[in-house]
């Protein structure tokens, strides 16, 4: 692709606001390791990655980047890199071992938290705390299918929530409860493919698991943001929020009626589903009440109240995203087991053309034009400061490169400064407000389902070593940074 192949950003990088924040991203399963260390008690990962390794590539967490003993060495990193923020997450199980709102608290596990936050401090780094992502104690999974009981789960999760404002939140400001609830919701309890592997092949009902594990997480989501605001803002001063994933979609025929609306229902069954009920206060959008009927459950009256209290309170609309895809209508009616809004992904459209270049994963295409997009569509429809909590992409072929090609990683640079681009064109150009970026990651690190294979860092790991080095990627976020944030 020619046009790719001349694009070299530090020549064409536009600006950024002069408070616009960067940072990093990383969560607890992902690169902590010390699976059992300190009293950690087991989470659905540490179950799911050895009880069928097969579906994580044959690898597992066990060790992962070891970030649990080599903290103080990347938050190090991290301040040479001139980062702002760090968003991590919290390990559920490694505070609460058993999970449950009477287990016994793990005071090694706070304490490790309380010096990376002490540390990040030190160096000048704000924590940006995730409670969820994607890591819930196995035993609540064995006591009652965790996310499958609304009441019991908001318990459990509330009271891990309330340990955290305690014991965090005097130096934590900003917070995101869960991580993706799409993925938490498809990929654990419809595909399968991520934990806890529920899927219709291994007999789970996947025409409502997922409706009813997205209600929980929504619910839950406005509980925990109620206890925060009645009972920590007020001394912390902090915002609370949630992240949200989401592709951005073009219709697969831009002339055909039926594809726009495809495209538009996909966003809506992918983003609208969480997003509506939690920034709007309203109930699910219109056209999933449609299609899954009696499948999505309802919410109460006093869940409405709930929802409509709690909309405003969350301060900003956390942002993962990492590239378009085409969405296609289906033919009606919809199988009733779709999860999809009766839309089919494509990575090219009715002429057979394709996004934009391929990076080291099929599904993550460079798509800058559909980021700057989303964002607008994110932005008309919640009006809500947005925070990209998450983008980045491994560069093709990238686990196979020695030491020295895996370092020199222009493709990434050349994504992210044009997604960089993106952001400031849609600041800018479009009046949409973002507030600040985190590269996804800060590391290479365990790629869930794909293990150790894609390699999204902006820092190289020796996984027989553990050797962190940095890629040219990390110096050109800070020059980027530096540079786009001082032309206005
Ligand atoms: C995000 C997750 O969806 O994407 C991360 O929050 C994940 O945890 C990242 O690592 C990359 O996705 P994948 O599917 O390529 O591992």
């Amino acid at each position: 692709n020619e046009e790719w192949a001349i694009k070299i950003p530090a020549v064409e990088e536009l600006p950024l606001p002069s408070d616009f924040f960067w940072g990093t991203a990383t969560a607890a399963y992902q690169i902590e390791g010390a699976a059992s260390q300190d009293g950690k008690g087991k989470s659905i990962w540490d179950v799911f990655s050895h009880l069928e390794p097969s579906r994580t590539n044959g690898d597992s967490g066990d060790m992962a980047c070891d970030h649990y003993n080599r903290m103080t060495e990347d938050v190090k990193l991290m301040a040479s890199y001139g980062v702002d923020v760090y968003r991590f997450s919290i390990s559920w199980s490694r505070i609460i071992p058993l999970g449950g709102h009477d287990d016994p608290i793990n005071e090694d596990g706070i304490t490790f938290y309380n010096r990376l936050i002490d540390y990040l401090l030190e160096h000048k780094i704000e924590p940006f705390v995730t409670l969820y992502h994607w890591d819930v104690p196995q035993e609540l999974y064995n006591r009652y299918g965790a996310f499958l009981d609304t009441d019991k789960f908001k318990s459990d999760f509330e009271r891990y929530a309330r340990l955290c404002f305690s014991r965090f939140g005097d130096r934590v400001k900003k917070w995101v409860t869960y991580n993706e609830p799409y993925i938490i919701s498809i990929f654990g309890h419809h595909s399968g493919v991520l934990a806890p592997g529920h899927s219709a092949a291994n007999g789970h009902d996947t025409k409502t698991e997922p409706w009813r594990v997205g209600h929980t997480l929504i619910l839950s989501h406005a509980a925990v943001v109620k206890i925060y605001a009645t009972e920590f803002q007020p001394s912390q001063n902090g915002i609370i929020s949630i992240v949200l994933n989401g592709h951005f979609y073009e219709p697969w025929n831009a002339d055909s009626v039926v594809h726009k609306a495809a495209a538009q229902r996909r966003l809506e069954f992918y983003i609208g589903w969480f997003a509506d009920p939690i920034f709007l206060g309203e109930d699910y959008p219109a056209e999933m009440r449609t299609q899954l009927g009696s499948r999505l459950p309802e919410f109460t009256v006093g869940e409405r109240s709930l929802l409509q209290e709690t909309a405003p309170i969350n301060a900003f609309y956390g942002m993962n995203h990492y590239s378009t895809k085409f969405a296609r209508a289906l033919s009606d009616p919809p199988a009733e087991d779709d999860c999809t809004g009766n839309v089919e992904e494509a990575a090219t459209n009715s002429e057979g053309k394709m996004l934009g270049p391929v990076s080291g994963m099929s599904w993550l295409r460079v798509t800058p034009h559909g980021f700057r997009k989303l964002m607008n569509w994110v932005w008309n429809r919640y009006h809500l400061p947005i925070i990209i909590t998450e983008n980045g992409c491994p560069c093709p072929g990238e686990s196979q490169m020695t030491l020295e090609q895996a370092v020199n990683d222009d493709f990434r640079v050349r994504y992210f400064g044009l997604y960089l681009d993106a952001i400031s064109q849609a600041i800018h150009e479009d009046g949409v407000i973002v507030r600040g970026f985190c590269a996804w990651s800060l590391m290479d690190n365990f790629e869930w389902s794909a293990g150790y294979d894609p390699r999204y860092g902006i820092t190289h790991i020796d996984y027989d070593t553990l050797v962190r080095t940095p890629k040219k990627s990390a110096l050109y976020l800070q020059q980027s940074f530096d540079e786009r944030r001082k032309r206005r």
